[in-house]
């Protein structure tokens, strides 16, 4: 019998050639019996030694049923910057709670260290920073990966009398700092180069008036970090409200931001005193496992404390209006955050249409929606996609990329993404390309969680940029992934 399978499984569909749609689906196997088991032990090795073919990091999602359990989700990335940030220019010793600890924010805590602060670990999440007047760092500033390390700390630079040089690993050597070295030259800051490696001489800001042209809080945090030493302070207005976790942590530090409709001025005189931050658990990691819950069969999943700030919450709205069975409890706040304990079920999913209005408030989550879009029934509908072209990779290309060798149908038109539903497991057996890019890497594992043929993605070290641990964390709930 087992001999037989492996016949069948010689080669991956897509690299054989063979149409998808005459695959036998492993999701037609009983969950749990004999049978699946089998299945998946020669599914796996056959995946494993295309897998090892090419020398890549890859890892491999084969279908599996039944999550469950309680998920510890790792602290948010956006507060973990801003809190190493902030206490770093803070007056004092600033203590943080629930710091995530992964390759982004180890860089950003690294830079805040490199510009003289003094940055101490005590335990797992457990930080200390304490802040002082920030002075030219005797090394290039190494952002590695990160797009928000760069435009946060560059910000938070030009506000003192330094000079530093920024790099960063090659995708984020390509992506725009234009959208923050303007503004920042307006105010007063000298910056040689619009990518990385950025020179940035700063000191002696005056206040400007910015318009956002598009809903980025990561050119609204830069501003207000180098606003804090600009004379007069800084003025930003976003044409959509983007995450606000700068303005909430800002207030925490004792400073006085006045917000009314899109508009955000930071006066003159906020100097931010050192607190203690706790980092509740960030919604862009959680929707992995929740997601990977809600298209396995027989799945039921929790996560405890996870941040749940409108700004951030697009993806669990999008995810109820198609049908999920996601149960949201809430659990007061966080260092000013609203927080809730989330339970996520397996159920029937129906495609959708969502507006580009909604995308500032689940930006980081069109990869892990188009897998859920994926297995839902009918079409679904994505607009106002523009910004993914220049995130960690072009998202927009690798997430049709990566539907298309797993055997959905998917397309783009202007800054529209359309996915043709399954309304079931997709067919799957591929290797995808996730282009160094994790949340490319963690949502095609989630695709091959609920697949009828295993999905390996490459790159997957990547996922240590935002989430360390998804690999043992998955497995720890019931994920067939190695
Ligand atoms: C972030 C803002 C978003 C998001 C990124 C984190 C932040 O970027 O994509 O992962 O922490 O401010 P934009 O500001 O470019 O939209």
């Amino acid at each position: 019998m087992e001999a037989a399978i492996l016949n069948q499984h010689t080669a991956l569909p897509h690299e054989s050639g063979e149409p998808h749609d005459q695959l036998p689906c492993i999701a037609d196997v009983a969950p749990g019996g004999p049978w699946r088991q089998l299945v998946n032990r020669v599914i796996r090795r056959r995946v494993s030694a295309v897998a090892t073919q090419t020398g890549e990091e890859r890892l491999e999602a084969v279908a599996s049923s039944g999550l469950s359990g309680d998920i510890p989700i790792p602290g948010d990335k956006s507060m973990s910057h801003r809190a190493l940030i902030i206490g770093g220019l803070a007056e004092g010793t600033t203590i943080i709670h629930g710091l995530l600890e992964s390759e982004d924010v180890l860089h950003t805590a690294e830079a805040v260290r490199s510009f003289g602060a003094t940055v101490e670990r005590f335990g797992e999440g457990y930080w200390t920073v304490t802040g002082t007047r920030w002075q030219s760092p005797d090394a290039p500033v190494e952002c590695g990966n990160s797009g928000t390390a760069a435009r946060l700390l560059m910000g938070a630079a030009a506000g003192f009398a330094l000079e530093a040089r920024f790099v960063g690993d090659e995708s984020l050597s390509r992506r725009p700092m234009d959208r923050i070295l303007e503004p920042l030259r307006r105010m007063g800051a000298v910056a040689v180069g619009d990518v990385l490696p950025v020179t940035l001489r700063g000191g002696q800001l005056v206040r400007i008036s910015h318009v956002n042209s598009r809903a980025s809080a990561q050119v609204k945090s830069a501003l207000l970090f180098a606003g804090l030493h600009a004379e007069g302070g800084v003025e930003i207005i976003e044409p959509a409200a983007s995450r606000d976790h700068s303005e909430t942590m800002l207030r925490e530090f004792g400073c006085n931001l006045e917000v009314d409709r899109g508009r955000i001025n930071l006066d003159g005189s906020c100097r931010p005193t050192a607190t203690s931050i706790r980092i509740p658990g960030d919604p862009s990691s959680a929707a992995f496992p929740f997601v990977a819950a809600l298209i396995s069969p027989g799945s039921n999943v929790r996560a405890r404390s996870v941040m749940i700030n409108p700004l951030r919450a697009g993806l669990f709205d999008t995810l109820r209006a198609m049908g999920a069975r996601l149960d949201v409890t809430p659990r007061g706040n966080m260092s000013g955050e609203a927080v809730a304990d989330i339970t996520a079920a397996y159920g029937p999913l129906q495609g959708i249409e969502v507006p580009a209005e909604r995308a500032p408030s689940m930006i980081d989550e069109y990869p892990i929606l188009a897998v859920a879009a994926a297995y839902a029934s009918g079409r679904t509908i994505l607009h106002g996609l523009a910004e993914l072209r220049v995130k960690e990779c072009d998202r927009l290309a690798a997430i049709v990329e990566g539907l298309r060798v797993c055997g959905v149908e998917a397309w783009i038109e202007g800054d529209t993404l359309f996915i043709e539903g399954r309304g079931g497991p997709p067919p799957g057996g591929a290797v995808v390309a996730a282009h160094g890019d994790h949340r490319i890497a963690m949502s095609f594992l989630v695709l091959g969680l609920a697949s009828c043929s295993p999905v390996a993605v490459d790159s997957a070290t990547s996922i240590a940029t935002s989430f360390p641990g998804f690999a043992q964390l998955m497995r720890r709930i019931g994920a067939n992934i190695a």
